[in-house]
């Protein structure tokens, strides 16, 4: 809706009105799919870097949020994504974004995320499926701007944008065994939430900062899990 607002204003303001151009899908439906956004080769690489943490016990089960999965704020490697896909989020949303914090999980079989919304750290959202087994995807579902349900299909390499603190998301049972995916959280660069480039951390890649663990709004107010 803001960019609908903006497109407005700009329309009230133009004298001399040439064309505007509209709002991105993003803005437009609250969610965009960008199919392909992370090479396969490095989804297999962060997927086999995640099964060797889960092996040697670096993650832990249950953060909260998702009582059959291995969850992690910040680590080293999806920081590293949230840099490198800054770009692509932002051509997919039409402006400059800051990058504040990546999460990461490895979902296992009967795992489910219940209905929520993300804190205004999340303002855009990128979910990037890295690694999918026992299963040929598990759909991430959503509620659109129309107040539609919608179903995607993500596949290795394919990423969902959308708009966390706005748009409601879940995921029903999965039925595969092992699939890791990846939360790339963004702020634009001219919108109210530049305070919270970095997740208010001095860097990428730095612990999450403390006072800031696990606040989700929303529908399902879930008691725990940043995203
Ligand atoms: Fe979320």
């Amino acid at each position: 809706m803001i960019s609908t607002r903006f497109q407005e204003d700009v329309a009230e303001k133009s004298t001399t009105a040439v064309s505007v151009e509209p709002p991105p899908l993003l803005y437009r439906q609250g969610y965009a799919v960008l199919r392909g956004v992370v090479p396969i080769e490095v989804c297999q690489f962060v997927a086999r870097v995640y099964g060797m943490m889960v092996a040697n016990n670096y993650l832990a089960l249950n953060d909260g949020q998702v009582e059959r999965g291995y969850a992690a704020y910040g680590l080293p490697v999806t920081e590293t994504l949230l840099d490198m896909l800054a770009d692509p989020v932002a051509a997919a949303a039409g402006s400059a974004v800051f990058p504040t914090y990546s999460y990461s999980r490895a979902y296992l079989k009967g795992a489910t995320l219940a209905p929520h919304t993300d804190r205004p750290a999340c303002e855009i959202s990128c979910s990037v499926t890295l690694d999918c087994k026992g299963a040929d995807f598990w759909p991430f579902r959503l509620q659109d701007f129309s107040g539609n349900k919608q179903e995607v299909a993500l596949y290795q390499g394919d990423a969902l944008l959308y708009l966390g603190p706005q748009v409601s998301h879940w995921r029903d049972r999965f039925d595969g065994d092992w699939q890791v995916q990846a939360f790339l959280h963004y702020v634009r660069q001219d919108g109210p939430n530049t305070h919270l480039r970095f997740d208010r951390r001095p860097r990428l890649g730095a612990p999450q900062a403390q006072g800031r663990r696990r606040v989700v709004t929303g529908p399902a107010r879930m008691p725990s899990g940043p995203r």
